[in-house]
C-alpha cells in the first residue's frame, strides 16, 4: 500500500531537524490568556502581541463585546444552517447593510470567512474558457479560488505593471478576464500600485478583484482601502475582505456595486454549502464596522505606529521588506530559517510575540519575521519592542 503521507516527508525532516536544535515550536504557541488587543500571558510571561493583524484593535472594544454577548443571549449559540436555508438571521443582513455603507456599494455578501470569499467568488465568477490574472504571490486563497473555478491562470512578477499589461494583451480579446489583485501584500506590508494596474485591466477589458484584507479600516480616507488611497474604487468591481483583522472578529466578505451580484447567493457554493456564521460574530462584526467608520483618529495612530517601528528597526541595522513604511506590516528578513527561528525564539523570551514565516508561503524564499502593528499599541510599547528587538537581534546575531 502507498503510504499517502510520503509526499510529507520532506515538511517532516525540516521541522525535525529544525526541532532538533532545541528551538521552541514556532507554530505551536498557545496564548494561555489574552490581556487586551497588544497583551497576552504566553508561556507564563506577559507578552506584547505584534502579529495578530488586530490593526485596529478592535477586539476588547466594550460596544463590540456588548453587541456580541447581547446576540448571543436572543439568539443563540449559532445558527446551524446555510446562509440560503435557516441561516440568515436579522444579524447577517445588518452586518451586510453596515459594510454597504462602509464602502458605499450597492451589494454586499457575509461569507464564513476571508478564504471562503476568496474562493467562492472567484470559482463562481471565472470558469471554464475564462482567464484569471494574478500576481504571483498572491494569498493561498486567490490560489485555491482559481484552482477550484476551472479558469485558465496567468500569473505575473510582483507588482509588475509591465508584465500585467503584456500577459492581458496576449489574451484572446472576447474572452472573459478576471485582473485579481491585493491592497496590500501580507508577506513583505507593500502596496500594490492599483491605479495603474487598475486602469490597465479595464482597457484590456477585464473585470477586478482586489482583496483588501490588510487594509480595512486603515487605509484610504474612509478606510476603505488602497482602491480608495489611490483613487480608483470606483473601477473595481469586487472587493474582498476580512473580519479577522481590522473587524476583529471572523467572517469575510465581498462588496460590489456589479447589477447581477446578488445572483451569487443562489450560485456560489462556499456561501451555499457551509453554516452561516453565528449571530454573535455578525453583531460584533456589524458593530466594529459602525465604528471604523469613525476610526481616524486610530487611524492616524497606527501609522505614526508603524512609521516609528520601521524606523527604529532599519535604525537597528535589520533588513526590511520595504523602503518604506507602506501599511501597518513591517517584515523583518532573516538570514534563513534556522536563523529566523531563534530570533523569533529570542523575542518571546524578551516578551514580545511576532510571527515566523518561511517558504513556500513567503516569496522568493525567504524566512521573515512578520509585525503587525496596532492602533492599540502606545508609542511606549514600540518603544519596548524596539528594545527586545535590539537585545534579541544581538544575542542571535542578527545585528552587530
Ligand atoms: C490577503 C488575504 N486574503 C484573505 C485572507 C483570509 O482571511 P480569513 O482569515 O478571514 O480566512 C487572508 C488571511 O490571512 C489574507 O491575508
Amino acid at each position: 500500500m502507498a503510504d499517502l503521507f510520503s509526499k510529507f516527508d520532506p515538511l517532516i525532516q525540516q521541522r525535525e531537524a529544525l526541532l532538533a536544535t532545541g528551538v521552541t515550536d514556532p507554530f505551536s504557541l498557545v496564548m494561555e490568556r489574552v490581556v487586551s488587543p497588544t497583551v497576552a500571558i504566553c508561556n507564563g510571561r506577559e507578552t506584547i502581541l505584534l502579529g495578530t493583524y488586530n490593526y485596529m484593535g478592535m477586539t476588547f472594544d466594550a460596544d463590540v463585546i456588548a453587541a456580541g454577548k447581547e446576540a448571543l443571549d436572543t439568539f443563540g449559540s449559532g445558527t446551524t444552517g446555510s446562509r440560503v436555508l435557516n441561516g440568515t438571521y436579522q444579524g447577517h443582513k445588518e452586518c451586510e447593510e453596515a459594510l454597504k455603507e462602509f464602502y458605499a456599494m450597492d451589494h454586499a455578501m457575509v461569507f464564513s470567512t476571508g478564504y471562503q470569499a476568496n474562493l467562492g467568488i472567484i470559482s463562481t465568477i471565472a470558469g471554464k474558457g475564462d482567464y484569471v490574472i494574478l500576481d504571483i504571490d498572491s494569498h493561498a486563497s486567490i490560489y485555491d479560488g482559481c484552482k477550484m473555478g476551472d479558469a485558465e491562470i496567468v500569473a505575473f512578477r510582483h507588482n509588475d505593471i509591465e508584465a500585467l499589461e503584456k500577459r492581458l494583451k496576449r489574451l484572446p480579446p472576447e474572452a472573459g478576464k478576471l485582473v485579481v489583485l491585493e491592497g496590500v501584500y501580507s508577506m513583505l506590508g507593500d502596496v500594490a500600485p492599483l491605479k495603474e494596474m487598475v486602469r490597465i485591466a479595464k482597457e484590456n477589458g477585464a473585470m477586478v478583484l482586489v482583496d483588501e484584507a490588510h487594509s480595512m479600516g486603515f487605509i484610504g480616507e474612509h478606510g476603505r482601502g488602497v482602491a480608495e488611497a489611490q483613487g480608483v474604487i470606483d473601477d473595481v468591481d469586487f472587493i474582498i475582505g476580512t473580519f479577522s483583522k481590522s473587524v476583529g472578529t471572523v467572517g469575510g466578505f465581498c462588496v460590489s456595486n456589479h447589477p447581477k451580484f446578488e445572483i451569487m447567493r443562489l450560485v456560489c457554493r462556499p456561501y451555499v454549502f457551509t453554516a452561516s456564521l453565528p449571530p454573535s460574530v455578525v453583531a460584533t462584526a456589524a458593530t466594529s464596522i459602525r465604528k471604523l467608520m469613525h476610526g481616524s483618529n486610530k487611524r492616524a495612530h497606527l501609522w505614526e505606529n508603524s512609521k516609528a517601528l520601521h524606523k527604529g528597526l532599519r535604525d537597528l541595522g535589520f533588513t526590511l521588506g520595504t523602503d518604506e513604511p507602506q501599511s501597518a506590516i513591517i517584515a523583518v528578513i532573516m538570514p534563513d530559517l534556522e536563523k529566523g527561528a531563534m530570533m523569533w525564539e529570542a523575542l518571546l523570551e524578551e516578551g514580545l510575540y511576532v510571527n515566523l514565516a518561511r517558504p513556500p508561503a513567503t516569496p522568493a524564499g525567504m524566512t521573515l519575521l512578520r509585525c503587525s502593528l496596532c492602533a492599540e499599541h502606545s508609542s511606549a510599547q514600540v518603544g519596548e519592542i524596539l528594545g527586545r528587538f535590539e537585545r534579541a537581534g544581538k544575542a542571535v546575531g542578527i545585528i552587530g
